[in-house]
Order: structure tokens, then sequence, then C-alpha cells
């Protein structure tokens, strides 16, 4: 596994490496639902490239960015565990000199939900991710399914800009009982961690609604807020969409998504569930 730091170290290296190549966007803090797509990339890619980069235009809120956890040296261990080809680590000056200005927008899907809440979190995402598309220029890019919202994002992204890659979206990676795994959730303490449950009980509660033929999303989305503050969840948002548009529906009569997001304590969770 080579370790570079450099774009044109890694143009380099790119320019002889055997395709098809995969990308693995991430940030670091390396956990199982990062293993998942390090493992499809692997199963399907001749050279799996996969990126660390906290990108701090992303965080909403300084202390966010600046306390977002980090373990460099385990998270390299599990790389190369995962048969990793190149691990790109570049530092911010690397990726954003101070002569930086351009930010790319993906109307729509970026303005809604997470965009609501996190201003302009998505228009960071959405510039990092092309960066590293024409950096790396993948045959396969690999995106989790639990941040459906910023995947949705990059699909459309990548259809309207013409970028010559194809996303590959793997399913979300739950603890035993059920809580999505997420670099945040190390923050829980073990009241927060039983009441962070809550999201995945709520989602499973709308999924077992639907399968007992319950049509109306505000009488779904009226049980889960039962759920939600019972776990003692501050909820964001909660929202019953078209699974590609994003759009909100009202009468569910085909598969639909829900979404969902809520603070338990300081740590802002986000799940959502095909029902
Ligand atoms: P990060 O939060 O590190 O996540 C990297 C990738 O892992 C994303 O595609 C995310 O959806 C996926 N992922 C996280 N938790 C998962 C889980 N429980 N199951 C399946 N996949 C999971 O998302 C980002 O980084 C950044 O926004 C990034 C795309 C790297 C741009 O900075």
């Amino acid at each position: 596994m080579r370790l570079i730091k450099t774009v044109i170290e890694l143009r380099a290296i790119l320019s002889k490496a055997k395709g098809p190549v995969g990308l693995v966007p991430t940030m670091g803090a390396v956990h199982e639902g990062h293993i998942a797509l390090l493992k499809k990339a692997r199963s399907e890619c001749s050279t799996v490239i996969t990126s660390i980069f906290i990108n701090p235009h992303q965080f909403n809120i300084k202390d966010d960015y600046l306390n977002y956890p980090k373990s460099a040296s385990k998270d390299l261990e599990i790389m190369e565990t995962e048969g990793v080809d190149i691990v790109f680590k570049p530092e911010l000056e690397e990726i954003y000199p101070s002569s930086y200005t351009t930010t790319v927008k993906v109307k729509d899907l970026s303005d809604r939900f997470e965009g609501v809440s996190r201003p302009g979190h998505l228009d960071s995402v959405a510039t990092i991710v092309i960066k590293l598309l024409n950096i790396c220029q993948p045959d396969f890019v690999y995106f989790g399914q639990k941040d459906v919202q910023q995947l949705l994002m990059v699909k459309r992204m990548i259809t309207d800009l013409n970028i010559q890659t194809n996303l590959v979206s793997v399913g979300t990676v739950r603890d035993i009982d059920g809580l999505a795994l997420s670099s945040r959730n190390i923050y829980l303490n073990k009241l927060q961690r039983q009441s962070a449950l809550g999201l995945y009980c709520a989602l499973k509660l709308a999924s077992k609604l639907r399968i007992n033929g319950e049509q109306s999303a505000n009488s779904i989305k009226a049980e889960m807020e039962k759920v939600l503050i019972n776990h003692k969840l501050d909820i964001d948002y909660l929202a019953i969409c078209d699974p590609e548009t994003l759009d909100e529906i009202t009468y569910i009569d085909k598969t639909a998504i829900v979404l969902v997001a809520a603070h338990c304590g300081k740590t802002r969770l986000i799940d959502n569930l095909l029902i």
C-alpha cells in the first residue's frame, strides 16, 4: 500500500495503474461502514484508492471540525488489511491553497434537509468530491447509503457534469442493535447510545406500518415522532420522500425513503430506510 500526499505524485502513479480504478472517499476515523465500501471496491477493481481528507469547508461548526475524530495510524492499518493499493491523504494546502475560490452547487438536492440544517455543507461536499474525481479519475466511486442525500447529490453531479465514473452505492452498515455506524457515535455516552437507537426504532416502525398497509405519510410520521420523543431525541427533520428526487410525498403508493435527523445531546445523527 502506498501513502501519497500530493496530486502530482498520485497522478504519476495512476497513469500506470491497472484498471478498473475504484475510489473510496473518506474523512478517516474508519469503521465497519467504511470497510464495507473498501471491500466492495476491492472486489470490483484492480486498483483501489481511498482518500482521507477532513474537509474543513463541509463543517458548519468550527469545533465539530477541530474535534472530528482522528485515528490516522489505525485507519492506515485497516486500509492495509483491506487490501487498499493507494491511500491519498493530502494536507489542507494541497487541496485548498489560499488562492482557491471555486464552489460547485447541485441545485434542489442540496437545498433541502441537510442543506437547511447545515447551510453550505452539501455544496462543500460536492466541491471536494468533484475535486477528488478529477484528481483520481476513477472508473468507480463508492458511497454509502447512510448519507443518502450526499449520495444522490453526487449521482446528480456526475450526470450533470458528464463525469466519466460510475457511482456504486453500498447499504448502511449497522451495529448489532440497528444503530447506523457513524464516526460521530463515539461522542455518545451510555445513556445517549440508548437514546440514539430511537432513530432506527422509528424507521423500523415506519417500515412495519407501511407493510401493514398504511399509505399516509403524515400518519407514519406522527407515529415515528412519538418513538423519537420517547427516546429523548430532539428531532431536526423527519420526511418521507421519493427515493430518487427526495421530493416529499404525502400518499405512499410505491417504495419511498424515510429520512430522519435528530440531536442526541450535542451529537447530530442521521439515518434513512426504504419503506
Ligand atoms: P465519511 O463520513 O468519512 O464517509 C465516507 C463514506 O462512508 C461515505 O460514502 C459514507 O456514506 C460512508 N458511510 C459512513 N457510514 C456508513 C455506514 N454506516 N454504512 C455504510 N456507509 C457508510 O461522507 C464523507 O465522509 C464525506 O462527506 C466525503 C464524501 C468523504 C467528502 O468529504
